[in-house]
């Protein structure tokens, strides 16, 4: 068992900040002190096995990233991070527990899609991991096996409005899902855009020749994702369910969201920095050299980048201070150019969906405070607080306190980063952030009391990341 302090930092928290020392032995954080504590009259810095110096920087909650898709079967290919290359891509980027989606498709059984994901990722990951479960067919079968869901640690599900014949439920289905949710205590995670309309118009782009992947961003309407939110709201609270949307995009679903909050529901959101940053107009619509108009299927998800002109990047940081979106993930579903999203050079409908951001959701989200947008209370809040409290696993999880696990990153607001894909970790041949100059540095990655990433070295090794067996969601009311 080795002990650590981390020393002359200044430790941020959801609700304050202050100047602390943080005591670390073995994997528990026992002590947050005053700056220079002595312990029965100890230098606790001279009987320590490590010392961190963090002066002038931030000692943080390690960031939990509560929406990433690790070798996620998608459009004919998987998304082309592992649970190895995707969880040490999020520990250079301060990120020390994800939570990823398991797969349970139609006609399958729920326990043989979970024991799927435990197989890809136990003796892989290099930081914590925790389950969501997708529930891609409801039916009796499947309902019943959500019934032994919790025992297994996993206590929230995902259905899909959209993806037609893929993983798509249909109102009926959600109203099922949704009456397990209210006896069990599950969350239900919902990707609200209306499928089946979004195809259709698909289909029509499709056949007028625009086949770009500027076109689906158009296919997919904002209308879409506004009128789905607010079905999903009025089926969970006809049910009873805590509803948390996933992704959003549009600033007409966040004001769903608002509304439904207003009324005093249990409905959440969550963000992504994409849709904090990029654009329908400059990333879905770029040319390069390269690819030509295909440069935009570097940032082909769903939901799509929204229009700049319609203000929804704007709407979406104001939601992060007013708390209509409690918290940001990155919804990490990296595909590379070559031979993946290259499979819809010719119509977009065939462009694997997803962005690879697991890396950098720290950094990306400290621009909020470097540019005045957001506190830092509230970076921490975002990134990993409210995550651990969201999926219940706050206390050991989200906070530095005596008795949490010793998950803690050094941040260094002086520091800065050009994000490329020629210095990332992410296994993607492009980055959908490249040439971002980011302000803040991430120094020092400690995981359960291991240092891992300290001064741009990786000292962690496959297998450090122990499965997360998680509560109940804690947030709810
Ligand atoms: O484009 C995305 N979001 N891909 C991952 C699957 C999902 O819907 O979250
Ligand atoms: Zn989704
Ligand atoms: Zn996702
Ligand atoms: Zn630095």
């Amino acid at each position: 068992m080795t002990t650590t302090l981390i020393t002359g930092g200044t430790v941020v928290s959801a609700t304050g900040r202050g100047e602390a020392d943080v005591l670390i032995d073995g994997e528990t954080i026992v002590g947050v002190l005053a700056p220079g504590s002595q312990l029965l009259g100890t230098d606790l810095a001279a009987s320590v096995d490590t010392v961190i110096d963090a002066t002038g920087k931030y000692v943080i909650p390690g960031g939990i990233d509560a929406h990433t898709h690790m070798e996620l079967p998608f459009g004919g290919t998987a998304a082309s991070d592992t649970f190895e290359t995707g969880t040490r891509a999020a520990a250079w980027g301060g990120t020390t527990s994800i939570i990823d989606f398991a797969v349970q498709r139609y006609g399958e059984r729920v326990e043989d899609g979970l024991a799927a994901w435990h197989e890809k990722a136990a003796g892989n990951c290099a930081i914590d991991y925790g389950f969501h479960q997708i529930i891609g067919g409801v039916d009796d079968e499947s309902l019943r096996a959500m019934d032994s869901l919790i025992d297994e640690g996993v206590t929230s599900f995902k259905l899909f409005m959209a993806y037609p014949g893929v993983f798509y439920s249909d109102d009926a289905q959600i109203l099922r899902a949704m009456q397990k949710s209210a006896d069990t205590g599950l969350l239900t995670m919902m990707h609200a855009e209306n499928g089946p309309a979004i195809d259709v118009l698909a289909a029509q782009l499709a056949e007028a020749g625009k086949k770009a992947p500027y076109y689906h961003g158009i296919a997919r309407a904002w209308q879409m994702e506004e009128e789905a939110t607010h079905r999903a709201i009025m089926l969970a609270n006809l049910t009873g369910a805590p509803l948390y949307v996933v992704h959003v995009s549009a600033k007409q679903a966040v004001d769903q969201l608002a509304w439904a909050r207003d009324q005093g529901w249990n409905v959440f959101g969550e963000t992504c920095p994409q849709y904090l940053y990029l654009s329908l107009e400059e990333q879905l619509g770029a040319f390069s050299e390269e690819w030509g108009q295909f440069e935009g299927a570097k940032w082909v998800c769903s939901t799509p980048l929204r229009s700049r002109v319609e203000g929804h990047q704007h709407h979406m940081w104001q939601a992060l201070r007013t708390n209509d979106i409690q918290m940001v993930s990155t919804d990490h579903c990296p595909f590379c150019m070559k031979g993946q999203k290259e499979l819809g050079k010719d119509d977009f409908r065939a462009i694997p969906n997803g962005i690879g951001s697991v890396e950098h959701r720290m950094d990306l989200m400290y621009q909020g405070v470097a540019t005045g947008q957001i506190t830092l209370e509230r970076w921490v809040e975002l990134t990993s607080t409210t995550p651990a409290r969201m999926f219940g696993l706050y206390g050991k999880k989200g906070v530095i306190q005596p008795g949490a696990d010793g998950d803690v990153v050094v941040y260094d607001p002086h520091g800065h980063t050009t994000i490329s894909a020629a210095s990332h970790h992410m296994n993607m041949d492009h980055s959908a952030w490249e040439g971002f100059e980011v302000d803040g540095h991430v120094d020092t990655v400690i995981s359960r009391g291991r240092v891992i990433v300290d001064g741009g070295t990786y000292h962690g090794s496959k297998g450090d990341g122990q499965y997360l067996r998680r509560g109940l969601s804690q947030y709810l009311v």
